[in-house]
């Protein structure tokens, strides 16, 4: 199987250039001027950008979580992330409280096993870190799990201590692996909702209301503070207000190896889009919540001088009816999570590159490459090279659209951007050689997605 790519403009996280691309099987094999082989598929693409696909290194598919499970599975999630040019994800594995990680491992495999129609990479959410166990982190490593997530937040279902934290974090500054940070201090949050719950205040918009930006700063403050003292790395996970980005900034300022993504949710929505009558607001309802409108142009400030460096998803979609409405009532009940999985790549060129707030090639970096390589996945994905996996997105810049319920993949039955418009959409999408999506059709198969065995992250790019 052979493809030839005609006439596209290659955009790379530091290139931008008129050329073909020769993908042989799933490799791309030669990149030149006017190749003139014989090749089984020949793709034009004067006129668009040929770019890495998307990497999406947050995202939450069929996972238990707020008494449901998130709507997605792998395989219409990774469906929605194809239209949307995104092919390769790393989704979260969660140790249940009382069970080893490789048992969480093993039960993550097989949901995503037969379905994901893209590569797939996980993390690890780590609840409980035993001292007997500490070795199972090494050999997670080895199976490729190159990533840990803790939390500071939800008490009594995710949170642990410092010390655990710590004790992580040391364990991988000697494996190479990082440590990804929920930082908001979900202790004095509690402290916050128990009092607003007292009060009689129960409407969605409390969820927002009772987790201050103020606590997300002292979390973003304490993860890096445990990371120097541990000589480990951080990452911070869906970062979403400027007293966050404070911490991280001044943290990086000093030369640590601190690192931070943030959302679209948090770049294009605030609580001005909150308010509204009835229940609607529980679509807004994930954490860390909304913030104030004028963190959004902080944010992309973070974005475009590198304090900030991987837009995700933090994709945990739940269904309106039946899933959020759980919560009618009383706001802790309410699923925390929000679908973004197909629309990133989008929004980040909209608002981004359109309206002039980032290059074409910080685009690339912030939505592929930098997540390619914090991730351990580079250059086998995240680049258009020659041995690279031929992950592939033609892009119409001048294709214009409107992000609806109506006509998106994500099998939720609401969106977060309803009614957006925005310019610059998929017009190909290749995923190891092969097209899977085209003309706005879906042509790959559920299983062909191959689990991505990740190595350690590469600091040394910064
Ligand atoms: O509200 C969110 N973000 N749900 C998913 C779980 C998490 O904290 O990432
Ligand atoms: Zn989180
Ligand atoms: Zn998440």
């Amino acid at each position: 199987m052979s493809l030839l790519i005609k006439n596209g403009r290659i955009i790379t996280a530091e290139h931008d250039y008129i050329a073909d691309v020769f993908v042989e099987k799933d490799t791309i094999t030669l990149i030149g001027k006017d190749l003139s082989m014989q090749a089984d598929t020949v793709l034009d693409a004067k006129g668009k950008y040929v770019i890495p696909g998307g990497i999406d290194v947050h995202t939450h598919l069929d996972m238990p979580f707020g008494g449901t499970t998130s709507s997605d599975d792998f395989e219409t999630g990774t469906r929605a992330a194809a239209f949307g040019g995104t092919t390769t994800i790393v989704d979260f594995a969660t140790q249940a409280k009382g069970t080893r990680m490789r048992d969480a491992l093993d039960i993550w495999w097989k949901k995503a096993e037969g379905k994901a129609t893209i590569d797939y990479g996980f993390h690890m959410i780590v609840t409980d870190l035993p001292d007997a166990h500490m070795e199972d982190m090494t050999e997670l490593v080895r199976e490729g799990i190159s990533s840990f997530k803790l939390f500071m937040a939800y008490p009594n279902v995710l949170l642990v201590d410092d010390a655990t934290i710590f004790k992580a974090m040391r364990h991988t500054a000697s494996t190479g692996a990082l440590v990804c940070m929920h930082a908001e201090n979900g202790n004095v949050i509690d402290v916050a909702v128990q009092k607003a719950l007292a009060e009689g205040k129960r409407a969605p918009i409390y969820h927002a209301l009772t987790r201050a930006t103020t606590a997300e700063g002292e979390a973003v403050n304490r993860s890096i503070a445990l990371a120097e003292m541990a000589g480990a790395p951080v990452y911070i996970v869906h970062l979403s207000s400027n007293d966050a980005l404070e911490k991280i900034t001044e943290a990086r300022d000093r030369g640590i190896p601190a690192f931070a993504e943030t959302c679209p949710q948090y770049l294009f929505l605030s609580l001005d889009d909150m308010g509204k009558p009835g229940f609607e607001d529980a679509k807004l309802v994930f954490t860390p919540p909304l913030r104030e409108k004028w963190n959004q142009e902080k944010l992309w400030g973070g974005l475009r001088r590198n304090a900030l460096q991987i837009v995700s998803t933090d994709h945990c979609p739940f269904c309106f009816h039946e899933q959020k409405e759980l919560g009618i009532g009383d706001f802790t009940k309410i699923p925390n999570g929000g679908p973004g999985i197909e629309h990133r790549m989008q929004l980040i060129h909209d608002g981004g590159v359109n309206e002039k707030r980032i290059t074409l090639n910080r685009w690339i970096e912030l939505t592929s490459t930098t997540p390619a390589k914090m991730f351990g996945m580079f250059p086998k994905k995240g680049t258009i090279a020659v041995g690279s996996d031929a992950d592939i997105v033609l892009w119409d810049p001048e294709k214009e659209f409107t992000i609806s319920a109506h006509t998106h993949h994500m099998r939720v039955d609401y969106s977060m951007f309803e009614g957006k418009k925005v310019k610059g959409n998929v017009d190909t999408v290749i995923s190891r050689g092969e097209i899977i999506v085209k003309d706005n059709e879906f042509h790959g198969k559920a299983g062909r997605g191959n689990y991505l065995k990740r190595s350690t992250y590469g600091a040394a790019w910064w």
